[in-house]
């Protein structure tokens, strides 16, 4: 696309194809030069800004008057282009429509819901991790990483046991969505029709196993928080957006300790360093890599003009390996304070699933601590490429107990 007329200063323009299979196989080198062009810099491929820097990663996020999410938090401006689906309540909402429902969820997933859930949660992660430590050698990422959270995740929600395997399916879709309507999106399109009729049926009230957080959804519905016809809405929000994000992260943990075996030692001679072991993931290799904002009116970022309506790519991926920010931010380091990555987003938008997310990451992680010498790659990891999802399709692995 070509560049418009700038106001000046003219801002840096990059060539690069963020959402290119080599981009997406390896981001890193592209980050290094989108932080070191500028502050923000246009990408002619796209005709749209980007942030890489974490202090405007930061900023942009904070502002949501005039960094909205209302016209997408993909690379597609809803002002101009028919969305693909209808928006999201939440993710795609500004206030006052976003308050209500994250209103809602923030209670559905307050801390004592979730101390609540933490149980059940301990003993299935026990259970899987005796289960592979039985067999010593499988995939980690289809037996663990997609595994758990598709067993918890799914049996918190209180979704139907049937069709649970087209779940992966559509968060392939829904991430893949928020790029360019390039051959991945094209490809996870052309299955939707296997799984779409299944998603709407899983949200609806009678599918749902009751007391549970979806159908906890649906009282807040009949107490007149939300109106009757968002409830499936907002269960659908849950299964979009809480379970590749966590298979990708969980993936991306097992990889990095196979990888860094010394990191693996720390954790297993104190499996309590589990919980900021789970942040450390999330920083250094960020499973939702990128969204996007548009401008509501003419402002800067800074210094530079930037236009009403104009889509701008945030990094989260590139700004938590910003190093503005973190000293060593390529080294993988279990015991540095990781809290501050912006991989869990910022402001009004920042996850509100994170609390189930850091306890799958944790207990998960202290259970294999508590079991596992050695955690050995033995074949060739295959990446999984998606437009803002970071993470592995297959990781053979082997592991050695402690008893041995
Ligand atoms: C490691 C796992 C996870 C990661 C990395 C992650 C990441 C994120 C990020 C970066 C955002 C902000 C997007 C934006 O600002 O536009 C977000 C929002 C959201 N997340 Fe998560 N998430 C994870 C797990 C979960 C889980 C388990 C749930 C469900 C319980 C969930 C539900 C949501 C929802 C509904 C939003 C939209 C919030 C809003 O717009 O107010 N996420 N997540």
């Amino acid at each position: 696309m070509p560049a418009p007329q700038f106001a000046d200063p003219a801002p840096p323009i990059l060539t690069i194809d963020p959402f290119s299979p080599e981009c997406l196989n390896d981001p890193y080198p592209a980050h290094e030069r989108l932080r070191d062009a500028g502050p923000v810099v246009w990408l002619e491929r796209y005709g749209v800004w980007a942030v890489g820097r974490h202090a405007e990663v930061k900023s942009v996020l904070s502002n949501w008057q005039t960094f909205c999410s209302s016209a997408g938090v993909g690379l597609s401006n809803y002002r101009r282009e028919t969305p693909w689906r209808p928006p999201g309540l939440l993710l795609e909402a500004d206030p006052p429509i976003h308050n209500r429902a994250r209103s809602v969820l923030t209670k559905i997933l307050s801390p004592p819901a979730i101390k609540a859930l933490k149980t059940q949660f301990e003993v299935e992660a026990v259970r899987l991790v005796d289960e592979l430590v039985a067999r010593g050698s499988f995939d980690a990422i289809t037996d663990l990483a997609e595994a758990f959270p598709i067993k918890v995740f799914s049996d918190a929600i209180g979704l139907p046991l049937r069709g649970r395997d087209k779940l992966l399916p559509y968060g392939k879709l829904i991430f893949n969505a928020f790029g360019p309507r390039n051959a991945l999106f094209l490809e996870a399109m052309a299955e939707a029709e296997h799984f779409q009729d299944w998603v709407a049926e899983s949200c609806s009230r009678g599918a749902l196993t009751p007391g549970m957080l979806g159908a906890q959804i649906y009282a807040a519905a009949d107490a007149g928080e939300i109106a009757l016809d968002e409830a499936p809405r907002l269960v659908r929000a849950f299964i979009s957006a809480g379970l590749d994000t966590t298979v990708s992260a969980l993936g991306n943990a097992i990889y990095l300790f196979g990888l860094f075996p010394e990191q693996w030692a720390l954790l297993r001679d104190d499996p309590a360093l589990a919980r900021g072991a789970f942040e450390e993931v999330l920083r250094y290799e960020a499973p939702f890599q990128t969204f996007f904002r548009t401008s509501t009116e003419q402002t800067e970022i800074a210094g530079q003009t930037i236009g009403a309506d104009e889509k701008i790519m945030v990094s989260v991926g590139s700004a938590n390996r910003d190093p503005r920010q973190w000293q060593n931010p390529d080294q993988f380091d279990i015991k540095r304070r990781a809290l501050g990555h912006v991989g869990m987003g910022v402001g009004i938008h920042a996850c509100v699933g994170q609390m189930i997310a850091r306890l799958e990451g944790e207990v998960v992680l202290s259970a294999l601590a508590r079991r596992v010498r050695t955690i050995e790659i033995t074949g060739t990891p295959e990446r999984r490429l998606n437009n803002t999802l970071r993470g592995l399709k297959s990781l053979p692995v082997s592991l050695r107990t402690i008893e041995h």
